[in-house]
């Protein structure tokens, strides 16, 4: 199983750049692009939250029209960015959410070798996320009721502190709760967020997690407590996580244009 992982997308209304400057509608097409045009094509898109930049309808309404020509099932998970009821309202048709509270799911075909949690993060009109008491209840059942299947989490906030001070300042609130659930079931392969724009890895209760890369802006990089916040527009990318024979691996792949792919002995250069 191959699941290509777009996070961060930040799509504003047509006409609107992010911050003024970023086109991030141009960068999603870079990203659809260089994931129309890989050798495999993967068996599902995730996109792990902060799909538009202001939870608006427009917005949404133009992410809706560039999924609807992805050649693969995609699945969304909210971020801060989001309104979990405008999701609803505009992608009625996505499976596995229920039509109320938390935008959480279980994703599960039979021909899929992963089971696929998909957990809401979003405190309404804040920042930062949380795992409350009953979200954390959720996961554990979900994560009891089947625990020989291997399993991916996906969440927009990651349950850790990642050095860049103003980002951990709206981190996760939670993460010890999730932690413990977590290293209670070994079955969770991967947890897998967004939030960060960058691809970072640490890991929690025993459990690899990771952050992927914005399709659009990178958060600045500066582990200082009082780092400014700052953006930049380094080359942006995915994640694709490949499922092989009991584990997951996992490769950042950058969208920018690049030369190539040449091979690695020419006898006309030699
Ligand atoms: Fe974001
Ligand atoms: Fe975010």
């Amino acid at each position: 199983m191959l699941i290509a992982q777009f996070s961060d997308l930040h799509i504003k209304p047509a006409g609107k750049l992010a911050y003024g400057r970023v086109d991030t509608m141009a960068f999603l097409d870079q990203a659809l692009a260089h994931l129309a045009a890989l050798p495999q094509r993967p068996d599902l898109l995730l996109l792990t939250g902060d799909l538009v930049d202001a939870g608006a309808p427009d917005e949404y309404e133009r992410l809706h029209e560039r999924l609807r020509g992805v050649a693969m099932p995609w699945l969304l998970i909210p971020g801060n960015h989001d309104s979990r009821e405008q999701m609803r309202a505009s992608f009625p048709e996505h499976p596995w959410v229920g039509r109320t509270g938390f935008w959480h799911f279980v994703a599960q075909e039979a021909h899929w070798p992963l089971r696929i949690i998909g957990l809401d993060t979003v405190v309404a009109g804040e920042g930062r996320g949380e795992i409350c008491a009953e979200r954390l209840a959720w996961l554990r059942a979900r994560l009891e009721e089947a625990p020989d299947v291997p399993t991916l989490v996906a969440m927009h906030h990651p349950p850790f502190d990642t050095g860049i001070g103003h980002m951990d300042e709206i981190g996760l609130a939670g993460r010890e709760g999730f932690a413990e659930v977590v290293a209670r079931h070994p079955q969770v392969q991967l947890v897998v967020c967004g939030h960060l724009h960058r691809n970072i890895r640490a890991t929690v209760g025993g459990r690899a997690v990771m952050t992927a890369p914005s399709t659009a802006h990178a958060v600045a990089l500066d582990l200082a407590p009082d780092a400014a916040s700052m953006f930049t527009l380094e080359p942006p990318g995915y994640l694709l996580h490949w499922w092989n024979d009991g584990s997951i691996v996992t490769h950042h792949v950058c969208t920018a244009p690049a030369e190539g792919p040449y091979p690695f002995h020419d006898p006309g250069l030699d």
